[in-house]
């Protein structure tokens, strides 16, 4: 399968259905590689497998030990590397963190919040060759600044905003915009206000694709259930299942039997 680029990207726009889904590890990366288009190295990371009630506390350099993890798992699918909470405060930190990851890392994009506040950024980054996705609406990571995790959309004013930010990042040179928590009904005006593909992860179906955490969709992560995850998979049941058969025949001597000695 051919490596996947930022211009095939580009060009789902309103053709086909972009599918994105997350991975940490080299593991999960490679089992995940050549069915997706893209594979992001999320800050949901911190939370997932970091066990944190957030993703803010995650550092640059932890970000880059997994997305070199991930990269090593991958040949076809497009790498993409969340920029952590504090690591593009301004255009300078910004550049040279970003700078940092793609020396670092094989990822071939990287991702940060934000919309026309962080036009200026933006630009910066794709003036000197680092690929950018935007990602607004519910944004992660200003969680605690907004006291909560809110849905966005809800009124005329808001969607207004959504598309300025929209445009704002197109303009400034993303090849795709993430779009979290927004409104079903706000969805498509926004997605079509913009011609690069807005990716969707709990904003309805009018979008150019849609992204996923894949431990809450596989089901490992069963602590609780956001509205907009499907679990394809009970993995935390077949997993704790299997442990328990593991101990079970560990305790009375069945295992190993002879097929698993030397
Ligand atoms: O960190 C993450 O996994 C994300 C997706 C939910 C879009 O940003």
């Amino acid at each position: 399968m051919k490596k996947m680029n930022i211009n095939k990207i580009k060009a789902f726009k309103s053709k086909e259905k972009i599918s994105m889904i997350t991975a940490y590890d080299a593991l999960m990366a490679k089992l995940f590689d050549d069915l997706v288009d893209i594979i992001l190295v999320g800050d949901s990371l911190n939370m997932s497998f970091g066990g944190d009630d957030d993703t803010l506390g995650i550092s640059l350099e932890e970000m880059i030990y997994h997305t070199k993890a991930v990269c090593k798992g991958v040949k076809s699918a497009l790498v993409v590397c969340d920029m952590p909470f504090g690591s593009y405060i301004d255009k300078d930190i910004a550049l040279k963190n970003a700078t940092k990851i793609y020396q670092q890392t094989k990822a071939d994009a990287i991702k940060l919040e934000g919309g026309l506040e962080k036009a200026d950024i933006i630009k910066e980054l794709c003036k000197n060759s680092i690929a950018v996705m935007g990602h607004i609406g519910l944004k992660p990571q200003f969680v605690r600044a907004e006291g909560g995790y809110k849905v966005k959309g809800k009124s005329e004013e808001e969607i207004k905003k959504l598309i300025k930010d929209a445009k704002a990042l197109e303009e400034a040179g993303v090849f795709c915009i993430v779009l979290e928590g927004v409104k079903a009904e706000a969805t498509k005006t926004i997605t079509q206000s913009v011609s690069v593909p807005v990716i969707g992860i709990g904003s309805g179906k009018d979008c150019d694709g849609q992204v996923l955490v894949w431990s809450d969709m596989l089901g490992f992560f069963d602590e609780f259930k956001p509205k907009f995850v499907k679990r394809y998979l009970d993995g935390a049941k077949l997993v704790r299942d299997s442990v328990k058969e593991y101990v079970k025949e560990v305790k009375e001597g069945k295992f190993p039997s002879e097929e698993y000695w030397y």
